[in-house]
């Protein structure tokens, strides 16, 4: 009989084989008659799921308000020195995306993590920060280097008004919101930032959009996803700060000099 021969790998999100393009088996043409739009494809190729209209939108806009928060960032602002080095879109893109971590746009992962983890481990908010302090640990998802309780982050807002009108539940948001409430009493600028409130609100949407098994959900929040809709959504603006400097003619920058500060010993 036939004997099938061993496959190099394995691939389970996307078909290009047969007259049409699939994503996770859903034809392309069928992808654009229904209008599932941006949210839509990402739900087939990330998750293999047709999201509901809700989750699609939910999607769009945390990549909309993800998509730039001017050239002072880390990320913006490495794009905008390797453009003005001279190179090319892709240096300048990846040179961006490198500073996206712990500290800047890549805290959405480690925020759906420890909330949830604490949630289900049913520490009261102020429990959660105690362990937290004494495990000498920054609690991702908290903090912002200029939005404060008296300058508070708009889309943060969108997102928490998004969450409650749509979801089925936002139990992770809401004590994420708690918490917020005790580290904004030690100091002002301590709160749910938009990386903590897309991830904890992510965790919600995974675990009461009926799509996901409980082991599914956990499986995703571990894998390590959900910084990748920042990645994703930063990249418009990254790309776009390097198609600003290219118009504006920016030459090579150097830091000034009267801008650091040398503390360099002499070697005797
Ligand atoms: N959890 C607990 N305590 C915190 C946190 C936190 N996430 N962030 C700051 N603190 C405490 C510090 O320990 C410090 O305490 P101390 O005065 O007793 O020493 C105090 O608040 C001030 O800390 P700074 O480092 O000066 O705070 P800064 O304003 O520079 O930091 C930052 C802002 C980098 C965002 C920080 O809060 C942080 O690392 N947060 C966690 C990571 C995170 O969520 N990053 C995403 C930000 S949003 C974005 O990038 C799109
Ligand atoms: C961002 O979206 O890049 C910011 O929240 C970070 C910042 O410091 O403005």
């Amino acid at each position: 009989g036939l004997i099938r021969k061993p496959t190099m790998f394995v691939s389970s999100i996307v078909d290009e084989r047969g007259d049409e393009l699939c994503y996770s088996g859903v034809p392309i043409t069928q992808i654009f008659k229904n209008e599932m739009g941006i949210g839509g494809v990402l739900g087939l190729l990330w998750f293999r799921r047709k999201l509901p209209a809700y989750g699609s939108k939910f999607i769009e806009m945390v990549l909309m308000i993800t998509a730039d928060h001017g050239p002072a960032v880390s990320g913006a602002h490495n794009t905008i020195i390797t453009t003005r080095a001279g190179k090319d879109l892709i240096s300048s893109l990846v040179s961006g995306l490198l500073t996206i971590g712990p500290r800047f746009g890549g805290a959405l992962d480690g925020a759906a993590q420890r909330f949830s983890w604490a949630y289900d481990k049913g520490l009261s908010p102020v429990q959660f920060v105690k362990t937290m302090r004494s495990r000498k640990e920054l609690i991702l998802g908290i903090g912002h280097k200029v939005k404060s309780v008296e300058n508070p982050d708009k889309r943060v807002t969108i997102v928490i008004d998004f969450c409650k009108k749509h979801f089925k539940s936002t139990k992770i948001l809401d004590y994420a919101l708690e918490v917020e409430k005790v580290t904004t009493r030690k100091k002002s600028n301590l709160i749910l930032n938009v990386d903590g409130a897309i991830g904890v609100a992510f965790v919600d949407f995974l675990r009461s959009c009926g799509l996901f098994s409980a082991e599914e959900a956990q499986e995703y929040i571990e894998m390590g996803a959900l910084n990748g809709l920042f990645v994703l959504g930063r990249s418009m603006g990254f790309i776009g700060h390097h198609l600003d400097q290219k118009r504006l003619k920016q030459g090579l920058y150097r830091h000034p000099t009267d801008d650091i500060a040398y503390m360099v010993d002499k070697i005797h």
